[in-house]
């Protein structure tokens, strides 16, 4: 919500206590693709949702439909990750209307808008700043903004998306697999400084999802393909990915941190 004005205490529409229920949660590219699935798991999990997008049509259509329909108080916030100051006001804006920030999932990418496939040596410098200034400098203003509200609560929890790319190698997307590398080095750098915040953080490493973005992107050859590499031989959904990032998300995992987890139907053993 961008001040809309609409009322955010819900607690007379509550009726039972969910997994996340008074917890607060923000999820970056959350207006879309997976993210708008995170989204929607952990509202429907009971959590305060705080959708951070610069896609302000979806986002506000998202927070809409989900405070509506689930007992958290979804709202949207417009913010660029790329903008340290406008994560900083992101926080500060959670803050002050729920009161705490519990959970950060770092999605936000440039994934989508990666384009076409093209050779190493063909990407422009300005897209390869574009793919590390979102996919990782937007996850380091993130922690960076939500890290005071973390340490004060002495209790956190940061789930950085990554992908299996990471692992395998992709031909034609230099500058995001070099990314998404880096936020596997970034979530075990992270979890050794906040984890005596009692602030864990940990990756998760989805494998080709057959969604609107992988279909953009790719051939369906390739994504059939994906399919017969894996031990479980079907597409990939995004709801595949939720249970592994609530699991982050929750208490079962508060001994667990600087991991990466792949959700990739068992193609990389890692
Ligand atoms: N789809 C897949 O097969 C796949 C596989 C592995 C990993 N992933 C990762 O999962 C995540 C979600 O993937 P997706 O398929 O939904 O991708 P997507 O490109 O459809 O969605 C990315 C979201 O991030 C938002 N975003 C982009 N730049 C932003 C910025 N500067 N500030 C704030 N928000 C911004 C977009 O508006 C969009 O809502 C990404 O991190 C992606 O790299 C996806």
């Amino acid at each position: 919500m961008t001040g809309s004005g609409r009322d955010t205490d819900k607690d007379f529409r509550e009726v039972e206590l969910l997994r996340f229920s008074g917890k607060t949660a923000i999820v970056t590219g959350g207006a879309t693709g997976i993210g708008a699935v995170y989204a929607e798991a952990l509202a429907t999990e009971g959590a305060n949702v705080a959708i951070v997008d610069i896609r302000e049509p979806e986002g506000e259509s998202l927070a809409q439909n989900l405070y509506d329909r689930t007992s958290g108080n979804s709202v949207f916030i417009n913010t660029d990750v790329t903008q340290n100051e406008a994560t900083i006001a992101m926080a500060r804006k959670v803050v002050n209307q729920f009161g705490s920030i519990d959970i950060l999932v770092n999605n936000a990418a440039v994934y989508l808008d990666l384009g076409h496939k093209k050779p190493f040596d063909e990407i422009s410098l300005e897209e390869w700043e574009k793919v590390m200034a979102v996919n990782v400098r937007g996850i380091w203003h993130c922690v960076k903004a939500v890290f005071p509200y973390m340490r004060r609560q002495r209790n956190g929890k940061i789930i950085n998306i990554s992908s299996v790319v990471a692992y395998t190698g992709a031909a034609g997307f230099a500058h995001y697999v070099a990314s998404k590398a880096a936020v596997i080095g970034l979530t075990r750098a992270l979890a050794k400084e906040l984890g005596s915040s009692n602030i864990t953080v940990n990756a998760v490493a989805p494998g080709l999802v057959s969604n609107d973005a992988s279909r953009q992107l790719n051939e369906e050859k390739y994504l059939e393909q994906a399919t017969k590499m894996r031990s479980l031989p079907r597409a990939m959904k995004q709801e595949d990915l939720v249970g592994a990032v609530l699991f982050l998300a929750s208490p079962d995992s508060d001994f667990i941190s600087g991991q990466t987890l792949i959700v990739d139907g068992g193609t990389v053993m890692d």
